[in-house]
């Protein structure tokens, strides 16, 4: 099969290349299956999962992406709940290879059912921002109606997700950002909007939660403006302060294969708008996504256009 590889840790992008792979065979639990269109997160390539196994041992030519729709063609060992045939979307493992590919092989957990009638690229934007949105602003942040958001980077693949199903959610919703995606934040969801670069982050007030998608002095900041029974939530690494008198939590996303349905559902009845920036077919995905140009919105590649 096609696929993207990586094999150098130190070339960055630059060392993507597009070639042949074996197809993939299914283990215990999986399903194989032939992707129409892949997510990607410009800082996979940082991730020590991209390049070790679960036991740390070097995995390389490792297939980076990890989000994924396409088709079942095959099942393994003792899999159920999908059939051959079916058409699916999900999150792929972080230490297998993933979804640059035409094939992956994928338990099926970590697969949901796509309706017929969302399209195979609109479903491979939605697997990491949405879930990731859901976990953080539900599971880990226990958001309520009437509970004010401070949604960092709100303009983002993450972010938008972050305002909408916040704002759907009956919570106040305070994007922030550079200047240029004050319109964009507010398009998604937010009622008000900070420019990171030239307002005074603290004149926001505080507030119940903090979804945080940059880290470093903005986190700090942010966790000083957490009121008390208050959470931060971290999707970029250990929190280095925590709030006084609220929670601080940082987590990485896990496929839930009723949480997608939740949010394809909501696509399906236009509660979620996606946020889709270039769509390179994989012939070209290289160029793509080794370009130094700003990206905005979510990448994704169309295996089969
Ligand atoms: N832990 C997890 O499970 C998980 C899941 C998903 C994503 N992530 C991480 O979350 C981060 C965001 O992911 P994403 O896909 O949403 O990325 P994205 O689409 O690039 O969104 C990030 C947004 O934040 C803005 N931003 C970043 N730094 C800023 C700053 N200093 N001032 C103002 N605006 C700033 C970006 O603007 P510019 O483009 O102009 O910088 C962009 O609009 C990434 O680091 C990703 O790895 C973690």
């Amino acid at each position: 099969m096609k696929a993207i590889v990586v094999t150098d840790q130190t070339a960055g992008t630059a060392g993507m290349t597009l070639t042949e792979r074996p197809d993939p065979s299914a283990a215990i639990n999986d399903a194989i299956v032939q992707i129409h269109a892949s997510g990607y997160v410009p800082t996979e390539l940082g991730w020590p999962s991209t390049w070790t196994d679960r036991a740390g041992r070097a995995r390389t030519p490792s297939i980076p992406g990890h989000e994924l729709a396409g088709v079942v063609t095959a099942l393994g060992y003792g899999t159920t709940g999908l059939s051959v045939g079916q058409r699916v979307f999900g999150l792929a493992d972080w230490h297998r290879d993933g979804t640059l590919a035409e094939y992956v092989a994928i338990e099926a957990r970590n697969l949901a059912p796509l309706p017929g009638d969302v399209d195979f690229t609109t479903a491979a934007s939605l697997p990491i921002s949405g879930l990731t949105a859901w976990q953080g602003l539900f599971q880990h942040g226990r958001l309520q109606a009437g509970q004010s958001v401070l949604a960092h980077g709100a303009a983002g693949a993450v972010g938008t997700m972050v305002c909408q199903l916040a704002r759907e959610a009956g919570a106040h919703v305070i994007g922030t950002g550079r200047n240029a995606d004050r319109a964009k934040a507010l398009d998604f969801g937010a009622q008000e909007f900070l420019d990171l670069e030239t307002e005074a982050l603290e004149d926001v007030g505080d507030v119940d939660l903090v979804f945080d998608v940059i880290g470093g002095e903005i986190q700090k900041r942010s966790a000083r403006m957490v009121k008390a029974g208050g959470t931060l939530v971290s999707v970029v690494g250990p929190v280095e302060t925590r709030p006084d008198e609220g929670l601080a939590v940082d987590f990485v996303v896990e496929a839930d294969r009723a949480q997608l349905g939740e949010i394809v559902q909501r696509v399906r009845d236009g509660r979620l708008r996606t946020n889709i920036g270039a769509t390179p077919a994989l012939d070209d995905a290289v160029a793509a996504l080794s370009s130094t140009a700003r990206l905005t919105g979510k990448t994704v590649v169309l295996v089969r256009p």
